[in-house]
């Protein structure tokens, strides 16, 4: 039997199986170094964008596996794992605070290390927002095999799989927009892209985005089952 100290198991690079399983040395490589950095709070920022990344990998590919899930049938495994996308969207949201610890001045100091980067082109959310239209989709052409639609769903059984992944699927939208408001308010806060609220502003365009919803018609039947 192997003992802890017999060193590690498994090959690749790295001192210890943590470090080799978890590529730990290539992973804290990814961040600029001291030397390379012209603002000490570039770490703050590459850090927290880079576990967004990380989250959203994994956001990405549950909703893949759910969309495959409804596409077979599956509401209930469906919802299970919709609701893990959901947990990491919760997660990227609260990391967003770390960003309200930079100063505008100092946001600005490092502008020139980002080049003419924006989150708008971060791959996570690329890859989250389609797989958010394709479950969507998939749902629409599940609820028609099954010969029903949201009036009659919403009707129903609250504890029928299809209609907890509905509301699964409610949940997630209203999570990704808990995550545009704090990220509006972060971006306010540092301050960073001109005027706040004129027409046509960066900070104009977010607010609007706050709004937007992956899954409207679900939205509007439940809004419809008011008296
Ligand atoms: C200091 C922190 C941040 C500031 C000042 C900021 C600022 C902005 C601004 C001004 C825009 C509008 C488009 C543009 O002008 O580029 C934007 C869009 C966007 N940013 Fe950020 N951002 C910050 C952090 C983040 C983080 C951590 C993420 C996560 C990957 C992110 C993801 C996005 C996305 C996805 C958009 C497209 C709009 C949307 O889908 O809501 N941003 N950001």
């Amino acid at each position: 039997m192997k003992r802890k100290n017999d060193g590690p198991a498994l090959p690749g690079e790295g001192d210890t199986d943590y470090a080799r399983y978890m590529r730990t040395d290539a992973l804290l490589d990814l961040q600029r170094s001291p030397a390379e950095v012209i603002h000490r709070d570039e770490l703050l920022f590459q850090v927290t964008h880079q576990s967004t990344e990380l989250w959203l990998k994994l956001a990405a590919s549950e909703l893949a596996e759910a969309i495959a899930r409804v596409e077979a049938g599956e509401p209930a495994s469906a919802e299970s794992l919709l609701t893990r996308a959901t947990l990491a969207v919760r997660l990227v949201t609260d990391q967003l605070d770390m960003l309200g610890h930079l100063q505008p001045a100092d946001f600005q100091a490092m502008q020139p290390a980002l080049g003419n980067g924006s989150g708008a082109e971060s791959p996570g959310w690329r890859q989250t927002q389609t797989a958010c239209r394709k479950l969507g989709l998939a749902f629409t052409a599940l609820l028609a095999d099954r010969g029903t639609d949201l009036a009659a769903l919403y009707a129903r059984d609250p504890s029928d799989p299809l209609f907890r992944l509905a509301e699964a699927m409610v949940e997630f939208d209203d999570r990704v927009s808990n995550w545009r408001v704090r990220h509006y308010k972060i971006a306010i806060r540092v301050g960073s892209h001109g005027v706040i609220g004129t027409a046509g502003s960066p900070s104009n365009m977010l607010a609007k985005l706050i709004d937007y919803r992956f899954f409207p018609e679900l939205w509007q039947q439940r809004a419809s089952t008011l008296a």
